[in-house]
């Protein structure tokens, strides 16, 4: 049985090794497709695999139709906007993601942006600190919780916006639950985005919510970059010379905002949230053994598809 792992930017090493183990002491193969520069790599290793793990590796139609084994995708992560899942659903396949086994390392570098915002991106001027200061986290998801959990040892105040999740909940972790979403951008001197891109949160943040951030108002993005409206992003910055703006999800934008308020707005080269040695074994090999608990016990606890 072949495995594929399709990961346009690799695992760690060691990751894949653990993966290897998993697979191996299951009979199966593992087939490595690391790095890929064109689609056609992707369809061609797709063709004799009976599953797939993949990362933000889009798995559209046209992979799952060059792939007339496969059984089960792996999203070896939180976010499944790359996998097509009602075409996996279509074809029978059971689309899964690993929830949580990457969420610290984003949550860490959600405060590897804050305190490079706050000291003013080190540039040698004098800033401020996050201690006593309001954090809002729009969501409470694995990452969310994370993000709490850190912020309590920076002694910030925490609330949090989330109508999927019970405010008692976010009460235990010690966080504020925010009456509305408008009511936790007025509130949050350093704001922390961790919704999904789904159709309904698509372009939901502009102008009109980030202008409610109050004087000095930091934002930052490790979630999803579809979740601006970047026009509005765009106008925000432009109208509130105070704001700045942080993510590890480029926006389209990004070399047009970078020139226009230098010193205020920062993207990572690429998408590293998740990319520490820790999240890519932890998340890695969760998939691995996803994959072996559904060929071995019919296991798809973590399906994502109908
Ligand atoms: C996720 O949804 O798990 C994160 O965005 C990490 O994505 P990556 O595996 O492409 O780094």
């Amino acid at each position: 049985m072949k495995i594929l792992v399709a990961t346009e930017k690799p695992f760690a090493p060691v990751a894949v090794e653990g993966i290897r183990e998993v697979l191996q002491a299951a009979g199966m193969e593992t087939v490595l497709l690391e790095k890929y520069t064109g689609r056609a790599q992707l369809l061609e290793a797709a063709a004799d695999a009976d599953a797939m793990i993949v990362r933000s590796d889009k798995v559209d139609a046209a992979v799952i139709e060059a792939a007339p084994r496969l059984k089960i995708v792996v999203r070896a992560g939180a976010g499944y906007d790359n996998l097509d899942l009602d075409a996996c659903t279509a074809h029978g396949i059971v689309a899964e993601n690993t929830p949580g086994q990457n969420s610290n390392a984003v949550a860490e570098l959600v405060f590897g942006m804050a305190v490079m915002a706050v000291r003013n991106m080190y540039a040698g001027t004098s800033g401020t600190e996050l201690r006593g200061k309001r954090l809002g986290l729009h969501a409470f998801g694995q990452v969310g919780r994370c993000v709490a959990r850190i912020a309590a040892g920076f002694g910030m105040h925490v609330s949090a916006f989330d109508p999927f999740c019970p405010p008692e909940v976010m009460r235990e972790a010690g966080v504020e639950p925010a009456d509305s979403v408008e009511a936790l951008y007025s509130a949050s001197d350093v704001l922390s985005i961790h919704i999904p891109a789904t159709a309904e949160t698509r372009g939901s943040i502009g102008a009109r919510l980030i202008g409610l951030m109050p004087k000095g108002g930091v934002l930052i993005n490790t979630a999803r970059k579809e979740v601006m409206d970047e026009n509005g992003l765009t106008e925000a910055l432009a109208s509130r010379p105070d704001l700045r703006y942080l993510a590890d999800v480029r926006p389209d934008c990004a070399e047009a905002l970078a020139e226009a308020y230098p010193g205020r707005v920062f993207f990572t080269p690429k998408k590293m949230g998740a990319q520490t040695a820790e999240a890519n074994i932890n998340a890695g090999i969760a998939a691995a053994r996803q994959i072996v608990a559904f060929f071995r016990d019919g296991d798809t606890r973590f399906r994502v598809n109908k």
